[in-house]
């Protein structure tokens, strides 16, 4: 059994996995909402956060799954990227309960987590396909081999997905994090009364653009003045939300194509979006691609996917790890 801890950002969580990383037997997460009033993640918070709660996640993960210490194989851990003090509270609580037990320690790189959150989704999953991880920090597209190895096919220029929906959701008077708030938001509106930019440039290109989409909004904004923004509220929100869909959508299943894929993963905080799923579904079905897209709580940050991706990381030995370092990016 691997005990699995990820902290890279503002969620403190904790997982027991089992051995080959395809199934999920507890999963705490718990979700700091110190940041709320900032409006977005305040690093120096998030640290003293996790260092706050990561004693009770762990020990709730253990109980969850109905385990105690004794029956931990292995512990594995997010050592980047990410919130360097947030990765050092968990790479600290992962190392002394290795060291107490003298277990191995395996470090494990968050976008791979992500990614393998696909694996507990469809145990029968296998590479090679092609993934879209689409998160608060991250918006990339890779080519997964055989051997689980992931190479860059396009990336964001400027802004990641799930920060364009932050930023889109805070010029609109919406909550934090903005993703499923600004959902909330577009339920009943057009999505078709706005038209934003959605920044695909050459159509073999695979790379995401996002800050036009942001201008855009502002500008929209401005033109309309606080009174129509109001009422506008919905559809500003339904038809930004749609610009985010669009250039994903587009640019996973161009990438398909390219690349002659009959398999994709979506995976990343913003892979939970309800209107991301449906239309890359909807799309799949009618190209006969598969599809796999983990559950939302298996998108958004969470250990189970840190485990899931640790029979496939390098594993350290006792006491190698003890000066292992976590890493920013
Ligand atoms: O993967 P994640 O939990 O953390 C990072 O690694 O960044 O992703 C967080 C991002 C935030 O930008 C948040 O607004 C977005 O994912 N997000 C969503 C939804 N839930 C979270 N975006 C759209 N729809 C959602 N339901
Ligand atoms: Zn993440």
């Amino acid at each position: 059994m691997i005990l699995a801890i990820e902290t890279s950002c503002d969620d403190t969580c904790a997982a027991v996995v089992e051995d080959d990383g395809r199934r999920a037997l507890s999963n705490v997460v718990h979700t700091q909402t110190e940041h709320a009033r900032y409006g977005g993640v305040v690093p120096e918070v998030a640290s003293r956060a996790h260092l706050e709660r990561i004693d009770g996640v762990v020990e709730k993960a253990l109980a969850d799954a109905g385990m105690t210490l004794e029956e931990i194989t292995a512990v594995a851990v997010t050592v980047r990227p990410g919130l360097i003090g947030a990765l050092l509270v968990g790479l600290a609580s992962a190392k002394s309960v290795a060291y107490a037990r003298r277990l191995p320690l395996i470090p494990v790189n968050h976008l791979e987590g992500h990614v393998a959150a696909a694996y507990l989704e469809d145990p029968a999953l296998e590479p090679p396909f092609v993934a879209l991880v689409a998160s608060g920090g991250h918006t990339a597209l890779y080519s997964v081999g055989r051997d689980r190895s992931m190479s860059l096919l396009g990336e964001t220029l400027d802004d990641a997905a799930g920060e364009a929906l932050d930023k889109g959701a805070r010029m609109l008077g919406l909550g934090f994090p903005g993703g499923p708030a600004l959902s909330r938001a577009a339920e009943g509106g057009d999505p078709e009364r706005y038209e934003f930019p959605v920044a695909l440039k050459g159509k073999d290109d695979l790379d995401f653009s996002f800050s036009g989409l942001k201008t855009s909004l502002l500008y929209t904004l401005q033109r309309l003045g606080e009174e129509r923004v109001e009422e506008e509220l919905p559809h500003l929100a339904a038809s930004y939300e749609a610009a985010v869909v669009e250039a994903l959508s587009r640019k996973l299943l161009r990438a398909a194509e390219m690349t002659d894929s009959r398999s994709l993963v979506v995976a990343g905080g913003v892979a939970a979006n309800a209107r991301l799923r449906g239309r890359l579904r909807t799309e799949c079905e009618k190209r006969g691609i598969g599809i796999v897209i983990p559950a939302p709580a298996l998108c958004t940050d969470n250990a189970a996917m840190i485990g899931a991706a640790a029979p496939h990381s390098p594993k350290i030995t006792f006491p190698g790890y003890l000066g292992l370092n976590a890493r920013s990016i």
